[in-house]
């Protein structure tokens, strides 16, 4: 039921604080400051590269943690969009991971490149939102995330938990590789559990979301950029804002924007910018930069320090907590979450059920 919220994925973005939460309790020991993970029938420290198979949003999960794998665990991840895995040639050595993601655990490319994984003897991790899916059962590895269900057809508070997850296992791989130590360790449990009062500030932000609406609606492109892994946090904002808003929105690591999209910016494309304080920080202001001497109105994402060292001439600017770039991803969704849903809202489009669309595409 809906509550007091006007739509599903509004309250379900608003319960992202409380079921990362509760996510984050089965992955994490915070007394002991560990990482834990289901019982594992197979040596995870054997494991000598990760493939990650997903759809729309679980996808761009899937590639934040692969910033994440390569990080903390020094592993090669290789990352594909399943309609494409299935059709390639993938090449999977012994020793190998596969990872599907997925909130319904029942997409049909998805649960086919799984089979096809198992079929060529790959251990099987599947990380689902409903653990009585087709893809729980043919788990090796099973990673439920505790979101509930999830009823927008705009996958929101999945995603977080998707995120949460993911940076567990990441962490937990490594310590098992014997690439992180347990003060590492310790830090990583530490600022998790930091990441759903984090939650709580960036949804404080809500009314600013909703007055900044009515400057996006009206545009026709708008284009989300971001670096590191927040850049598939940019990719995630445009989906979002296409999915249910039907504006056309593109996301772009800030870095290509001079390979090419640049040459769209003029006054009338809004360009949102995810711009955590952290070490990619100057290089994604300095992009911005140049979106801005060509006209282009910027949307500054960013903390209290961010946006008083570049927020100077923007046409908006939002102020999430300063948090520690590991959870920045999860913290900068809900912006992006919040601003699709109030450019539809005020678009009056079918914020639940947007047009074309399935929840669970279990068709090819
Ligand atoms: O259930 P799944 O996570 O496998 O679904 C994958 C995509 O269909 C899904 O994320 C879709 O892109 C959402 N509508 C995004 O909001």
């Amino acid at each position: 039921e809906k509550g007091n919220y006007r739509h599903f994925m509004q309250k379900e973005i608003f319960e992202q604080p409380t079921v990362v939460a509760q996510t984050l309790r089965s992955y994490l020991r915070p007394i002991e400051q560990q990482v834990a993970l289901p019982q594992l029938d197979f040596d995870i420290s054997k494991i000598n590269r990760v493939t990650i198979v997903a759809c729309g949003t679980s996808y761009y999960a899937g590639m934040v943690a692969k910033y994440w794998f390569e990080q903390f665990a020094r592993t090669p991840v290789d990352i594909d969009y399943a309609s494409e895995f299935r059709y390639r040639a993938p090449v999977l050595e012994p020793g190998g991971l596969a990872l599907f993601i997925s909130q319904s655990g029942e997409t049909a490319d998805t649960l086919a490149a799984l089979r096809h994984c198992k079929a060529e003897g790959q251990t099987i991790a599947v990380l689902v939102n409903v653990p009585t899916s087709s893809m729980a059962r043919e788990a090796d590895l099973l990673l439920p995330t505790h979101a509930g269900p999830e009823i927008g057809v705009a996958s929101t508070k999945a995603f977080s938990c998707q995120l949460a997850v993911l940076a567990a296992l990441a962490a937990h791989f490594a310590v098992r590789k014997g690439r992180m130590t347990h003060d590492e360790e310790a830090e990583v449990v530490k600022h998790l559990m930091e990441a759903p009062a984090a939650l709580n500030a960036a949804l404080a932000h809500d009314d600013e979301m909703a007055a900044m609406a009515p400057l996006i609606a009206p545009a026709r492109d708008v284009l989300y950029i971001g670096r590191g892994p927040d850049f598939p946090l940019a990719l995630e904002g445009a989906l979002k804002l296409k999915e249910i808003s039907y504006i056309h929105a593109e996301g772009y690591a800030a870095g290509e924007m001079k390979h090419g999209p640049i040459a769209l910016i003029d006054e009338a494309v809004p360009v949102i910018v995810l711009a955590p304080s952290g070490p990619l920080f100057e290089k994604t202001v300095s992009n911005m930069q140049e979106v801005r001497a060509r006209g282009g109105k910027i949307v500054l994402i960013s903390d209290r320090e961010g946006l008083d060292e570049a927020g100077e001439g923007c046409m908006a600017k939002i102020e999430m907590p300063r948090v520690h770039p590991l959870i920045a991803p999860l913290v900068y969704a809900v912006p992006v979450q919040l601003l699709a849903y109030h450019v539809a809202v005020s678009k009056g489009t079918d914020v639940d059920q947007p047009r074309n669309l399935a929840k669970s595409v279990t068709v090819e």
